[in-house]
């Protein structure tokens, strides 16, 4: 029997269903990349990241023989880098399998991809019932059931994971995940959700007691790191050609794999410098998910060629455009050479 719950939202979802690329095709693939994207992306840069994505690899066999370098250039600007070089590895992955995996339990081996995700590859691209569970799934259920367990937590997770299960259709899992993403993003939103024009607004819980503004609960416990980086753009002529000092950042930190100047992690006074030494930003805040970070940006015009910090080389400054980095450093550069 289907809820009255799934029967509404399915209703609601025939009227407001919004058009997007990935919707028009059950290529796995396609699907796939279109999940990995949206996972810390909003829709409408998502989906300009996408098409060229497809466009520049169709199928997983040419993912699979791109250089992860080419990977994370492509996906410069969009963050979260580690999900770049998990698709890049998965893409291997797959062509060693020889086909897309097919089951819930074999999506899930795939490298970078979760419960959710996979929930979501699974029905989209092959009708599985599998409820994909996020964010707006926690919210749309917590409210119309009147649910206050915490989110964020193993017992509430479990709780909602769970109830989506029971609510999915056998018959149309693709639209009742389709439907949950879109009723989540465009009508029971996290603030201001449009209640008078809800089609849920008579049976929803939170609506009858007055808790719309209260749910989902969530129990705050998460630190934020503060960090202070100094920037060190070390320009060098050498043989009538513009160098400057770039490493890529090693494991086990944020931005893995990208490319940096040289960076001091405090903020340093003023160094004392054979060349010039400019001051081009200070304390410029970077906001990211779980640090926040303090940067100065310094402009070295060495004289000699100077002896660098191990792990660094030296990079034609027209070359830069051809690596990948984070924001912070892409501004960075953007400030020198407007300046
Ligand atoms: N967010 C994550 N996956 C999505 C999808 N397939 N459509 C819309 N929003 C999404």
């Amino acid at each position: 029997m289907t809820h009255d719950f799934t029967f509404k939202l399915l209703e609601w979802f025939r009227v407001n269903k919004r058009a997007l690329p990935w919707r028009d095709t059950k290529d796995p693939y396609a699907i796939w990349i279109s999940e990995i994207i949206l996972q810390q992306t909003r829709i409408q840069q998502g989906t300009a990241y996408w098409e060229r994505f497809i466009r520049r690899w169709p199928d997983v066999r040419m993912l699979a023989d791109a250089s992860e370098d080419e990977v994370l250039r492509m996906w410069q600007g969009l963050g979260y880098y580690s999900r770049a070089r998990n698709l890049h590895q998965a893409a291997r992955q797959i062509v060693d399998l020889g086909h897309f995996p097919d089951s819930l339990e074999e999506i899930k081996k795939l490298k970078g991809v979760g419960d959710y995700t996979a929930a979501a590859i699974a029905s989209f691209a092959f009708n599985i019932p599998a409820a994909a569970v996020d964010g707006n799934v926690y919210r749309v259920l917590a409210r119309y059931f009147g649910i206050d367990t915490p989110i964020n937590n193993a017992d509430g997770k479990k709780t909602f994971a769970l109830l989506a299960q029971q609510l999915i259709p056998e018959n149309h899992p693709d639209d009742f995940n389709q439907a949950m993403m879109d009723f989540g993003a465009v009508q029971c939103t996290p603030k201001s959700p449009d209640c008078m024009r809800c089609p849920m607004m008579e049976t929803c819980d939170a609506v009858r007691t007055n808790r719309v503004e209260a749910l989902p609960v969530k129990l705050k416990n998460i630190k934020i790191r503060e960090r202070e980086f100094s920037y060190f753009y070390i320009r060098c002529r050498m043989e009538r050609q513009v160098f400057v000092a770039f490493r890529r950042r090693p494991a086990g930190d944020i931005w893995q794999g990208l490319w940096e100047p040289v960076l001091i992690e405090e903020l340093v006074d003023m160094p004392d410098y054979h060349g010039t030494v400019s001051m081009i930003r200070k304390k410029v805040k970077h906001v990211l998910t779980h640090q926040v970070i303090f940067a100065d940006f310094y402009l070295v015009e060495a004289g000699s060629k100077p002896q660098l910090p191990k792990e660094y080389i030296w990079i034609r400054e027209s070359d830069i455009d051809r690596y990948a980095l984070p924001r912070l450093v892409e501004m960075m550069v953007n400030a020198i050479q407007s300046s």
